[in-house]
């Protein structure tokens, strides 16, 4: 198990004793190489959560275990110097993670901090700004006169040259273009699929990633209302609903398709495309298409 969360509670607390649960009694588990999407309404806990995976933030109550490290509350901390390296976070706001004066600084900071050579980390920092599609001359600049995309594309880049095994995503999508936002999707379901890693991603955007989430965490007022599949929610939205999220479109097609043509019992098809080819195939075995003859093009 990549991440493991018993009975997790976490309140912030500051000096005037003013106090806000923002999680409560989470019980959560990831899977080692899985891609993992967690939703929720604004407020319900999602960054909070996220921040519990890297020991930025530490249980008030629980365990929780990430890779071979355990932070239990009230428990002194193992040494989490490690668990940072392997465990990369990427902000929900940019700017909140780049700190140096150009882009190329801060993206040798951790490598540099964790052991290796000047030449290796300005490897590892090209490296990470081809896997984000960003052009190389923008190392020389200040991360802080790129425009939104780019710094959140330089935020990640900061995060991928660290070489992570656990990369967690706070609205990773938030302030990309379209064309963007779904090649960064593709990029973090490669580093799953391809490269083994486990991927965590927060979005308010559940269509564009439900087509590859393994699994679905949906936070509610900070308890965890849902832990489950795409699957599940294909078959009963309504638990969005409870969540007050809105029923992604996919879903809502998808639900519409199975009524129509019966596919009840069928693996859901959530993206656009999958879902038309599969209604053209049926048309066509119905001999339901619109009176045209069959143009025996090839498609099944
Ligand atoms: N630093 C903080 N100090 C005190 N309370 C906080 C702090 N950060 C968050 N909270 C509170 O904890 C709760 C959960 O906040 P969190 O930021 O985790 O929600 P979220 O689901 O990420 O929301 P959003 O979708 O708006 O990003 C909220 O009630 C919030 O006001
Ligand atoms: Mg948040």
């Amino acid at each position: 198990m990549a991440i493991q969360l018993q009975q997790v509670s976490y309140t912030y607390a500051d000096r005037s004793m003013w106090r806000q649960t923002a999680l409560h009694d989470i019980n959560l588990h990831i899977a080692e190489g899985s891609l993992t999407g967690i939703a929720g309404a604004t407020g319900s806990g999602k960054s909070t959560l996220l921040q519990l995976f890297n020991g930025i933030l530490k249980p008030t109550e629980g365990t929780v275990q990430v890779l071979d490290v355990t932070i239990t509350a009230g428990e002194k901390s193992p040494r989490l110097l490690p668990l940072r390296r392997r465990v990369g976070l990427v902000f929900q706001f940019p700017e909140q993670q780049m700190f140096e004066d150009t882009v190329e600084k801060d993206l040798i900071f951790g490598p540099l901090n964790f052991g290796l050579s000047l030449e290796e980390a300005k490897d590892r920092a090209r490296q990470a700004m081809t896997a984000m599609g960003l052009d190389l001359a923008l190392l020389e600049r200040n991360p802080f006169r790129l425009s939104g995309g780019q710094m959140r594309k330089a935020a990640i880049a900061s995060v991928l040259a660290m070489d992570p095994d656990i990369v967690v995503l706070d609205e990773p999508t938030a302030t990309l273009d379209p064309v963007s936002r779904a090649e960064l999707i593709a990029l973090l379901e490669r580093l799953c699929r391809e490269q083994g890693r486990t991927i965590v991603i927060v979005t308010h955007r559940m269509d564009e990633l439900l087509p590859y989430a393994d699994q679905w965490a949906l936070l509610k007022g900070g308890e965890l209302a849902f832990q489950g599949s795409g699957r599940e929610l294909a078959a009963d939205p309504a638990i969005l609903e409870r969540c007050g999220l809105r029923v992604p479109q996919s879903l809502r097609y998808w639900q519409a398709a199975a009524k129509r043509f019966g596919l009840e019992n069928e693996p859901p098809l959530l993206t656009a495309e999958g879902l038309a080819e599969r209604i053209a195939a049926l048309l066509r075995e119905r001999g339901n298409n619109g009176g045209a003859e069959e143009t025996g093009d090839g498609h099944e």
